[in-house]
């Protein structure tokens, strides 16, 4: 019998652990990979106890080590994996959501953090699983992405965030030519403001409603669209 498996990065809070909930329970079994053991053996255990085939994974997306283990682990478990959700991302300036940080006051080592996380971080996923990808029925990857990453509509303040969700979105378009020939379909989600510890108490989506966007590119049809940028299931500008 045919199984779906799903990997999903960030998954020990937020988007990434209730995009974790509702694959599992539409027949998934996820791997919920987190950078932090404690947190995501807890998050894991507690799905598991809830009956959901779930299995914790501690992996940071920025080091390429344990993006190669991560890949071999699933690896020895199952012969194809067919969705990859690259939901770990980070808002790195100081302050989060109330940063005051600017291009001229921002710390050029952390751009180069947050690039490495946000955007190289899912280039790295994908290099890793792309064997696996291309030997399941219908491969989606979604690059869960941002408002503020869109470069036809830049405002000021959190230079590193803005620019490292451009650099995704790029990914995608890049991945999706490079994928033409293949099943894999690849596009970009912003999920909108939704309240998780990033967005903050005073973000306008639930948790539920962010999801189902990344939820809808994740289980795209054969005839779905590739290397877009949508919220809603809606393009939005790039
Ligand atoms: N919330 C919003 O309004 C909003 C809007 C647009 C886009 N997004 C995007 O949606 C995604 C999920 O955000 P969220 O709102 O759920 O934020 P969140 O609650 O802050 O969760 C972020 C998740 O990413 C993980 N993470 C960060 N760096 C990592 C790394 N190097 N390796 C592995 N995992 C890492 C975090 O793990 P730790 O617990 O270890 O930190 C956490 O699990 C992000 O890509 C974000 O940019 C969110």
């Amino acid at each position: 019998m045919y199984s779906k498996v799903a990997v999903v990065t960030g998954a020990n809070r937020g988007l990434g652990h209730a995009l974790t909930v509702a694959l599992a329970k539409d027949g998934y079994k996820v791997f919920m990979i987190g950078r932090n053991k404690i947190e995501i053996d807890n998050a894991s255990a507690k799905l598991q106890e809830e009956g959901l085939n779930v299995e914790g994974f501690e992996a940071d997306v920025s080091k390429g080590r344990h993006i190669t283990a991560l890949a071999s682990y699933v690896q020895s478990q199952f012969d194809h994996l067919d969705i990859l959700i690259n939901n770990a991302g980070v808002i790195i300036e100081p302050g989060g959501r109330e940063s005051k940080v600017t291009c001229f006051t921002v710390n050029p080592d952390l751009v180069e953090e947050a690039y490495s996380i946000n955007a190289v971080g899912a280039l790295r996923m994908v290099q890793a699983f792309y064997d696996l990808m291309k030997k399941a029925r219908q491969p989606r990857i979604v690059n869960v992405s941002s408002g503020m990453g869109t470069v036809s509509k830049m405002e000021a303040g959190w230079p590193a965030y803005r620019m490292s969700k451009a650099a995704l979105n790029a990914l995608t378009g890049v991945l999706a030519a490079e994928l033409e020939d293949t099943r894999i379909k690849v596009n970009s989600v912003c999920p909108g403001w939704v309240r998780t510890d990033m967005g903050g108490p005073d973000a306008d989506r639930s948790i539920e409603e962010g999801v189902e966007g990344i939820l809808w590119a994740a289980k795209l049809p054969k005839d779905g669209p590739t290397g877009g940028f949508f919220r809603d299931g809606k393009p939005i500008a790039w």
